[in-house]
């Protein structure tokens, strides 16, 4: 399919999503969602694809949502449409999604990353919730997600005061899971998918959702998922060749199954 906001590829088993709206630092216009989540929902159906990384520019992963298109906008336009509803889909992907960060990520740019499974940035990552800076507060999850990775302080701090805050911080708050040095990103990050995309697809999904679990219920019930979860493993034929490909002194040859 032909986008007009995004770059779509395929490297091996990971799919990547390229943000593609350079003019206005990726600006995430309503095109550019419903781009970006046909994609994504491409990849989460192909069998071929295990990974998928969602990227920007070095410039700009994103510099949040489009401003211009929310100038005029009424309450009944954001209402009556349930403004931002449709972003849901990117956390409803099944497959494993890495977030690969350089400069800006503000605004719905920090929430785009944060409903990816992890973030990786170069070491001129900026993230920050400037909402409040355009007389408004973040709509794509960001007082949520923020406030569940840095905690309430720093949550507060940036979503109060709208600074940025650069991608050591962001890692040392728990963000971001790796900073890689600026030209090296890429390679970090498809060196990760590639690794994710050669183990069990079933079985990193069920990992995925597992950890997920973590955000949504109490320990107990959490813990009680997952090993359920993991019970029901012992009914692929992948646990079984991960296994004797271990006891064998060899590399497991998973096949999805
Ligand atoms: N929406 C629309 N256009 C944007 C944009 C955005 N979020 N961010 C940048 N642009 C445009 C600029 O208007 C500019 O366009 P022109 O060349 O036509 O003037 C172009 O991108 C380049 O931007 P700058 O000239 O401003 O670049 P800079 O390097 O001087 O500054 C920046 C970079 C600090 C990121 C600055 O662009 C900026 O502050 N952008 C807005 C960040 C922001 O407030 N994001 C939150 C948006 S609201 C939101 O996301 C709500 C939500 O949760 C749903």
């Amino acid at each position: 399919m032909a986008y007009e906001t995004i770059l779509v590829d395929t490297k091996g088993k990971v799919g990547v999503i390229t943000l593609n709206r350079p003019k206005v630092l990726n600006a995430l216009s309503l095109d550019l969602s419903g781009e970006l989540c046909a994609a994504l929902a491409d990849f989460d159906a192909d069998e071929k694809v295990g990974c998928i990384v969602i990227t920007g520019s070095e410039k700009a992963f994103a510099a949040g949502a489009d401003i211009t298109e929310m100038q005029t906008m009424t309450y009944m336009d954001a209402y009556g449409s349930d403004f931002g509803a449709n972003w849901d889909q990117v956390s409803k992907t099944r497959k494993p999604v890495i977030a690969a960060v350089s400069g800006y990520a503000l605004g719905g740019g920090c929430e785009l990353a944060m409903m990816c499974d992890m973030v990786f940035a170069s070491d001129t990552a900026k993230f920050g919730q400037p909402e409040i800076t355009l007389g408004v507060m973040p709509g794509l999850g960001g007082t949520q997600r923020l406030t569940r990775f840095v905690g309430k302080s720093k949550a507060m701090d940036l979503c109060l005061t709208g600074r940025m805050m650069d991608a050591e911080e962001a890692e040392r708050a728990g963000l971001v899971a790796r900073v890689v040095a600026g030209d090296k990103l890429m390679d970090e990050v498809m060196e990760a998918a590639d690794k994710i995309a050669s183990f069990s697809l079933p079985i990193l999904m069920m990992t995925k959702e597992a950890v997920n679990r973590s955000y949504e219920t109490t320990l107990t019930e959490g813990v009680r998922f997952e090993r359920r979860l993991f019970q029901s493993m012992f009914a692929t034929e992948d646990q079984s060749e991960g296994m004797t490909a271990f006891v064998e002194k060899r590399k497991a040859n998973f096949q999805n199954k």
